[in-house]
């Protein structure tokens, strides 16, 4: 059976005992109710060591929002791959739009970031999506082509394989305007084309690609319907233990 992922991007919300709050209640509802899916929560950067230790021996994965590609060095800021590892993370979201749209950062920077989440053992979880500008002049295709041929140009098909991609549409992040299932399940199948062409079939089967924006537990049935659908990233709805529980536990 196919191990969807259900991911919850924390922002820059909670501190740190809020943030050990919301995993202790995620941890403890997740008990009562087992998901065969995997669930990953990404905390800002302050919170991860604690809510690691919070989540130890949980099968709830921890994930950081941002890294940088080097491992150590005059970066002053920056995080490393390796320190996202020794407090416990396991996945890393790359890309994300208000990475690329609010911090300038480049399509060429997502693929470096993608290389070194592999090198240090962090599976790379690579957003891309188009603005709603480019959805109306019709560049939606040829945006998220660039932004994923890029992010996956310096891996090998069996990293590609085991890695996340989630679509998240600029114009549906934090609005409460979610694409319509066909506008995900076009995009969605594009990426998967788009990625056996690069990487192969077998990579483009495995590879698990999610939806993100504007997911809520009223929405994520007709989201998760979609056949090229393998999770979803959440946003604000990822916030209070209880509306996270209740897109995990979706019927
Ligand atoms: P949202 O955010 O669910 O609040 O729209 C999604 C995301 O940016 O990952």
């Amino acid at each position: 059976m196919r191990r969807y992922v259900f991911a919850g991007n924390w922002k820059m919300h909670k501190t740190v005992s809020e943030a050990v709050a919301l995993a202790r209640a995620l941890r403890e509802g997740l008990d009562k109710e087992a998901t065969p899916h995997e669930v990953v929560v990404m905390p800002p950067f302050t919170a991860l060591p604690a809510v690691g230790e919070a989540l130890k021996g949980s099968p709830i994965a921890m994930g950081a929002q941002n890294m940088y590609w080097e491992r150590e060095g005059a970066f002053t800021a920056e995080i490393s791959p390796v320190m996202l590892r020794d407090v416990g993370c396991t996945y890393v979201i790359l890309g994300h739009s208000e990475r690329r749209h609010i911090f300038d950062e480049t399509d060429e920077g997502v693929g470096k970031k993608s290389r070194a989440a592999f090198d240090h053992g962090l599976t790379p979880m690579v957003c891309v999506g188009e603005t709603l500008t480019e959805r109306e002049s019709s560049r939606t295709l040829e945006v998220v082509e660039r932004q994923v041929e890029r992010a996956l140009r310096p891996l090998q098909s069996e990293e590609v394989a085991s890695m996340v991609v989630s679509y998240e549409p600029v114009w549906a992040i934090g609005t409460g305007r979610v694409a319509t299932p066909n506008q995900a399940e076009e995009v969605q199948a594009f990426l998967r084309r788009r990625i056996a062409r690069s990487h192969g079939d077998d990579a483009a089967e495995a590879v698990r690609i999610l939806y993100g924006g504007s997911v809520n537990p009223g929405n994520i049935s007709g989201i998760m319907v979609q056949a090229d659908v393998d999770g979803v990233l959440v946003g604000g709805a990822s916030l209070k233990a209880d509306s996270f529980l209740q897109i995990v536990n979706y019927r």
